[in-house]
């Protein structure tokens, strides 16, 4: 990099910041999220805080992000709102006390809220990359996010140039931004490793006003070791994509595969890719995690594409020791091109995602714990689901020391309906909910995914309702789980 730009500490960066600003930051989980700006902005609120002054700001990102952004911010007060995706333990709290307003939004639809002014004006984009040309060229590192819309409409950019992350990233990424409607056109992306944009995001160089130099890791969580559970989910995936494929309704080269966050499907990817009755597949999801990185130099992964590579340190270091061989096998894009609802139907993608609770219907709720508050958000889940040659979703079938039924009679919260559920998958088995009514979608999934201390009551409570039209459901009594539990810890009957 030409030493054109002027270099700032993150402190001296923080102090740029004015209350009632929008904040646009690079990042799709912890990966590539922008890591010590946020620390600069958060001190300088609480400067500003201690003289009497207010101090908010309106944060967007692409994702999740690291606890140097979301937790700095939220502890030090300093966020208006915040949106679309989060996993900060600080932040959730401060969102569900009413503190922080958060909205929650579909990942692909990010980028185009902004550029359709939805959010409102950008004031700053906060960009991690590992390289800057003096002429504008912006090499992002592990994400690519929402990063080139910011970049294009924010009045101001600074650089966080990270050197945790090497040079060489270059050439991983495919930058592609689409065009508003009237003017939109097709992605040229037939198959999950076409390129159809740019390597690097170009910008004004004018309007960068600062590069911040740091050696910041991301901040990626370790995962949970695999347990029975969700060893036994992963092969019930696995078994019925085997049955599917053996049944001619999947073709034989198999479907791009898309798989949710979390500890549960990074446990199933892992035994999916034991299961040699799967030929060797591809991803086209926006989370590249520990598990399908593995995969990749397994051989059993031939292309993953991604808006984010979330690995844990020593896989990034594996990853990085081996670039010019893993990158063969690995595209990031933006999330609008990631999780493109149109990509997704016409790749055929099959989607997998982590539920917090599913009705008897199979509607899903993805979001919010006992229908109010906020967990995570719905993340890239409906961009998937809605638009999937198959769509299937996973959990355990109890949850909280077997307390919490993960199946009742009506998800407390809405997020996917009975419409876009295909599949549903517990340690239980599988409830295939295709070509069913819902009284069959009622029995399919309380004998094959509830557990059995569960199975009475919601047997009992379809047979009780199967006359209240076409859907047996009684207001009266479809919370009467969710209650007990409230009232007595436990939705277990005395
Ligand atoms: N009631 C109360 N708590 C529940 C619950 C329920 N029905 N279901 C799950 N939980 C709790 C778990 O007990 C656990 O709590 P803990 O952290 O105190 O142990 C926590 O939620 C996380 O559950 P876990 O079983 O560890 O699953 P996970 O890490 O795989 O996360 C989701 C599951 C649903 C929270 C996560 O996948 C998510 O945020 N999904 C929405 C976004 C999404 O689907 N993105 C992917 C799109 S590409």
């Amino acid at each position: 990099m030409k030493s054109s730009f002027t270099e700032m500490d993150k402190f001296e960066a923080g102090r740029l910041f004015k209350n009632g600003q929008t904040v646009g930051f690079s990042g799709f989980t912890p990966a590539g999220a922008a890591k010590v700006v946020p620390e600069g902005i958060a001190a300088f609120a609480k400067e500003e805080h201690a003289a009497g002054r207010p101090f908010k700001i309106g944060v967007i990102t692409g994702a999740s992000t690291g606890d140097s952004l979301d937790g700095n911010l939220a502890r030090a007060e300093a966020v208006a709102w915040r949106t679309p995706y989060q996993t900060n333990t600080d932040l959730r709290n401060a969102v569900n006390a009413g503190k922080i307003k958060y909205y929650d939004l579909h990942l692909s639809e990010v980028a185009q809220e902004i550029r359709y002014g939805f959010l409102g004006h950008v004031d700053w984009a906060v960009i991690e990359a590992c390289k800057v040309t003096a002429d504008g060229e912006i090499t992002p590192t592990t994400s690519v996010g929402v990063s080139p819309t910011l970049c294009r409409v924010a009045d101001k950019i600074i650089i966080e140039l990270n050197s945790a992350h090497p040079e060489d990233l270059q050439g991983c990424h495919d930058i592609i931004e689409l065009e508003n409607p009237p003017h939109r056109r097709e992605i040229r992306v037939y198959s999950v490793s076409d390129r159809g944009g740019v390597p690097t995001i170009k910008v004004d160089p004018k309007k960068i006003v600062a590069i911040v130099k740091n050696h910041a890791p991301d901040q990626a969580r370790e995962f949970a070791d695999a347990d029975e559970t969700t060893d036994k989910i992963g092969n019930n995936v696995a078994e019925f994509l085997a049955a599917e494929l053996k049944a001619g309704r999947l073709p034989p080269e198999f479907l791009p595969l898309q798989s949710g966050v979390g500890n549960i499907a990074n446990a199933l990817m892992g035994a999916l890719g034991k299961d040699k009755n799967i030929p060797p597949f591809t991803m086209y999801s926006e989370v590249l995690q520990d598990s399908v990185a593995n995969l990749i130099f397994e051989g059993r992964v031939t292309f993953a594409s991604a808006t984010s590579l979330t690995v844990t340190p020593a896989i990034l270091g594996r990853i990085y020791e081996n670039l010019p061989e893993f990158r063969k096998h690995f595209v990031l894009r933006p999330q609008e091109i990631s999780n493109n609802p149109g990509l997704v139907r016409r790749l055929g993608v099959i989607s997998i995602n982590t539920a917090i609770e599913a009705d008897i219907f199979g509607n899903i709720n993805s979001t919010h714990i006992m229908g109010g508050k906020m967990m995570n958000g719905i993340g890239g889940s409906g961009d998937f689901t809605r638009n999937a040659y198959l769509s299937i979703f996973t959990c355990p079938s109890t949850t909280k020391n077997s307390d919490i039924s993960t199946i009742v009679p009506l998800v407390s919260h809405l997020d996917h309906t009975e419409h876009s559920v295909k599949v549903l998958i517990t340690e239980q088995g599988v409830a295939d909910l295709r070509g069913k009514d819902p009284v069959d979608r009622a029995k399919a999934i309380i004998n094959n995914c509830a557990h059995p201390d569960y199975r009475a009551e919601l047997l009992a409570y379809v047979e009780a309702n199967k006359k209240c039209g076409h859907i047996p459901l009684n207001l009266r009594d479809a919370f009467k789980m969710h209650v007990r539990f409230m009232d007595t810890k436990t939705m277990k009957q005395k």
